[in-house]
């Protein structure tokens, strides 16, 4: 049917309005009050009564090959990407389509049930049987129904370090990916690492994809390979296609060289993602105090006029053994990880979730306006900064118009000496 009426939402603007969905279209977008729930079946209607409705959320960033695989067979107990890239290196021994399908179909649920309808997945092809790149392209189709997932070929364990992974990076490319990665900092030596870079970048011209590179996530300031994939792009025109993942190095570069960096990627149309679950507990692992933060420098990347996604990286996995496949966990980590706590940041944030993953993932006709896509969350919370304060129950997800899911809240009572009273975590 894909039609559907939410009433009385409060949009992260602050006005609260009604949102009339037809043919998986908003229709009509008005100011609470002035929508027409008569004109729709009781059971396509939803009375937000003043709660916050945004636009779906988007993950720009995950490994939903690896997802739900901590602790198997060991924990990360020195908590480095390194310990990580080895503990999944003996789990994918002997991994299999079903397995992989099982555990990425449950997180995939769990982001749905988080507001999430668009993906973006790596998919490790260093793995000689290229199992995980066929499980996810079969995740794919399954999960269809409720996610666009996009697939990303992404060389784990470096391109040059086996004469077999070009060979099996552009398989996957040919097996039908999404976009193209790489991982310079990976390589053995820094020529290698550039060359790798634009070894990827031939690939994504050769078969028309976009690239989305895990690049300078070390603590390394030596780690300079942004700069190579900006450059990159800026001449061969691809940028307003091209994401720079992490890009971790640039917390540890001198100042005079992060701003030549930021520089380029805004001239070249380069989009960061960040991801601060996974990078909080791997960055400064190798450090004595002061331990660095570690972390890709938000805010001067927005005052150049960057796109700077944020994502969640993992989820229950050898490199962030925790998780739910939550945008808003990831946004909350953010805030305290890169000094955004201001009253200003809130919007940030929200821009980040939305319009910035949005503009990373290659989504049209997205947002809550008349003419786009008849999707949209709506929240147990009042506004958009309660709802990061407590990662507020997803109330409503729908989806060109339909449900893809419901959350119930739940309910809490404090039992006082002179009876019981129930708790409201709304302020
Ligand atoms: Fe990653």
């Amino acid at each position: 049917m894909s039609e559907y009426i939410v009433t009385r939402g409060r949009t992260l603007a602050g006005g609260i309005v009604d949102v009339e969905i037809e043919d998986g279209t908003i229709r009509r977008l008005v100011p609470a009050g002035e929508g027409d729930p008569s004109s729709f079946p009781a059971d396509r209607r939803y009375d937000a009564d003043g709660r916050l409705v945004t636009p779906p959320l988007i993950e720009p960033h995950v490994h939903l090959d690896a997802t739900g695989t901590a602790g198997d067979p060991t924990w990360n107990e020195s908590g480095t990407l390194a310990e990580g890239i080895e503990v999944w290196a003996a789990y994918k021994e002997d991994i299999t389509v079903e397995d992989v399908l099982d555990r990425a179909t449950r997180t995939v649920e769990w982001y749905a049930a988080n507001g999430v309808t668009r993906i973006r997945t790596h998919a490790d092809t260093t793995e000689p049987s290229l199992t995980t790149v066929e499980a996810l392209l079969e995740l794919r189709e399954r999960v269809a129904d409720v996610v666009d997932l996009q697939v990303v070929a992404f060389p784990q364990d470096g391109i040059l370090t086996d004469e077999s992974h070009e060979d099996l990076l552009r398989e996957a490319v040919e097996m039908g990916v999404d976009a193209v990665g790489a991982i310079p900092h990976n390589e053995h030596t820094r020529e290698d690492g550039v060359e790798s870079v634009r070894t990827v970048c031939d690939l994504a011209e050769r078969y028309d994809r976009p690239l989305d590179l895990h690049i300078d996530e070390t603590d390394d300031p030596g780690s300079r390979f942004t700069e190579v994939l900006a450059s990159e792009a800026l001449k061969r025109g691809i940028g307003d296609r091209t994401t720079a993942s992490h890009a971790t190095a640039m917390h540890s570069y001198n100042n005079a060289y992060a701003d030549k960096v930021i520089s380029l990627l805004a001239e070249s149309g380069v989009g960061v993602v960040t991801n601060p679950p996974d990078n909080s507990v791997l960055q400064g692992s190798y450090d004595d105090y002061p331990r660095r933060r570690g972390h890709t420098r938000i805010d001067e990347l927005h005052e150049a006029g960057v796109t700077v996604g944020l994502g969640h990286d993992s989820v229950l996995d050898p490199w962030y053994h925790y998780g739910q496949a939550d945008p808003l966990d990831a946004a909350f980590v953010l805030l305290h990880y890169a000094h955004m706590a201001g009253r200003d940041d809130v919007s940030t944030l929200w821009e980040m979730l939305t319009a910035a993953n949005a503009e990373v993932f290659g989504a049209s006709e997205y947002g809550l306006r008349e003419g786009n896509e008849g999707s949209l969350v709506v929240y147990d919370s009042p506004d958009g900064f309660n709802a990061l304060r407590t990662r507020a129950p997803r109330t409503l997800v729908l989806r060109e118009g339909d449900v893809v899911a419901r959350t119930e809240p739940s309910s809490a009572t404090v039992h006082r000496a002179d009876g019981t009273s129930a708790v409201d975590f709304h302020r």
